[in-house]
């Protein structure tokens, strides 16, 4: 059997294509519209240099660090994702190798595992919840999140429910039935080590959500059940925001991800959460948003000393981990670096990935000559004239620039 480690995301991606029926696959790639979103968000770190140094180098790699109120190994935690049918074990494989890296992760409302187990496999699990279902609905959910011990909250509000990639967007079924087997077949018979890693488990995906209900006795919806009464739900409003962190318990800690305007993230402050995720959706929402890391310095300088303020989008290596640190973020989420890594090799996989960035990040210290993640500046940076984008600044010096025009990589994720 060829060697399961693997030296690069890049590389785990390739495999998670080899291995994943092309609509799993798809739903990973995922990115909206154009694209012009999820490309920016990987663009833009290419854009940023390092200024490095060639003796006086030190030896400490100190990248342990505390968020939301959670002492964690470096600055890196898994970003919710609903993984329906990347692996068996799902989230679940996705905690173990969290905790077994110590590092803290988010579960998402749209996850195929119970919260319950998930927990139970690492405790350092903050839940996320979307806006679905009025005042009570929430609450109901919320009061489950406590009673399975979530250590936090992550609210996600930035979705558009907009629909539709150039590239096209893959078949999800509502549910396995015949339907479902008869469109899927001919992918899944290409992919026999992801059919045999399910059959082991005598379970096929059945991509129901059953942390969308506030009791977990309750039957889980399924995953399109879930997204249309999401759609139906009244758009929140930042009094829902401050009655959703006050509800949580105002001294527990609570995330509002999502959040790309330096006004927003004021409006955040205001509102008494603990940390803010400067985020896109990983591309995913509305396309034509600058890349977060562009977002990043105006926000951190804006609010960072008044709430911990966290980035995700784009992170592919450990040296995307310290340029987003170098400009202000005290940690980044990842995505589908994760998913990628859990796709090729399970929970192995996801270790794999926290171990690369892991090393990457240190040898960017190394090479930057910072015995501490927390020591990152911006002056270890070369940082090209009109990266940033000040979104949501009053005053004249605040352009928001177009994107750069740039010849486009190939589509990746
Ligand atoms: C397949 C997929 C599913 C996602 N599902 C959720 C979700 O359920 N809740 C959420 O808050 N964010 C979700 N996200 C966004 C991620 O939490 C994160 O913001 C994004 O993936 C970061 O970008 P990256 O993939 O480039 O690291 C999802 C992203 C992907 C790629």
């Amino acid at each position: 059997m060829a060697n399961p480690w693997f030296e690069t995301v890049a590389e785990a991606q390739r495999r998670a294509e080899r291995r994943l029926p092309k609509g799993v696959y798809g739903a990973l790639v995922a990115g909206s519209e154009k694209g012009l979103t999820a490309d920016d968000n990987l663009c833009a770190f290419d854009e940023l240099g390092f200024a490095p140094h060639t003796a006086g180098l030190s030896n400490e790699r100190d990248l342990a660090t505390t968020v939301m109120g959670q002492d964690v190994s470096m600055p890196v935690l898994i970003s919710p994702t609903g993984v329906q049918a990347v692996h068996p074990d799902g989230e679940v494989a996705v905690a173990r190798a969290a905790a077994a890296r110590n590092v803290a992760m988010g579960l998402s409302s749209m996850a195929s595992k119970p919260m319950e187990e998930v927990i139970a496999a690492n405790p350092k699990t903050f839940f996320q919840l979307y806006w679905v279902g009025d005042r009570d609905t929430m609450a109901a959910k919320v009061e489950r999140a406590r009673r399975a011990g979530a250590a936090g909250l992550i609210a996600t509000l930035d979705w558009s429910f907009s629909y539709g990639r150039d590239w096209g967007s893959p078949f999800i079924p509502e549910r396995i039935d015949l339907e479902a087997v008869r469109r899927y077949a001919p992918q899944v018979a290409l992919r026999p080590r992801w059919l045999w890693a399910f059959a082991k488990t005598r379970r096929l995906p059945d991509l129901s959500v059953p942390n969308m209900v506030g009791d977990p006795a309750e039957p889980a919806p399924t995953f399109f059940g879930a997204y249309g009464a999401w759609m139906q739900s009244p758009m929140p409003t930042w009094d829902d925001v401050a009655w959703l962190r006050e509800l949580w318990g105002s001294d527990r800690p609570f995330m509002l991800k999502g959040v790309m305007r330096v006004d927003d993230a004021r409006r955040a402050v205001d509102a008494g959460v603990t940390a803010i995720s400067v985020s896109n959706h990983g591309g995913n929402n509305l396309d034509g948003t600058p890349a977060s890391i562009r977002a990043l310095p105006a926000i951190a300088e804006a609010v960072g000393d008044q709430v911990e303020v966290l980035l995700d989008g784009g992170i592919r290596r450990g040296s995307d981990v310290a340029k987003s640190l170098a400009l202000g973020a005290k940690a980044v989420m990842i995505g589908r670096a994760y998913l990628w890594g859990l796709a090729a090799n399970g929970q192995a996989g996801v270790e794999n990935v926290l171990d690369l960035l892991r090393d990457g990040l240190g040898s960017a210290l190394t090479g930057l000559a910072r015995g501490s993640a927390a020591d990152l500046s911006r002056d270890d940076l070369v940082v090209p004239p009109g990266f940033e984008r000040r979104l949501g600044v009053e005053g004249p010096d605040a352009p928001v620039e177009a994107v750069p025009t740039r010849p486009r990589r190939a589509r990746s994720a």
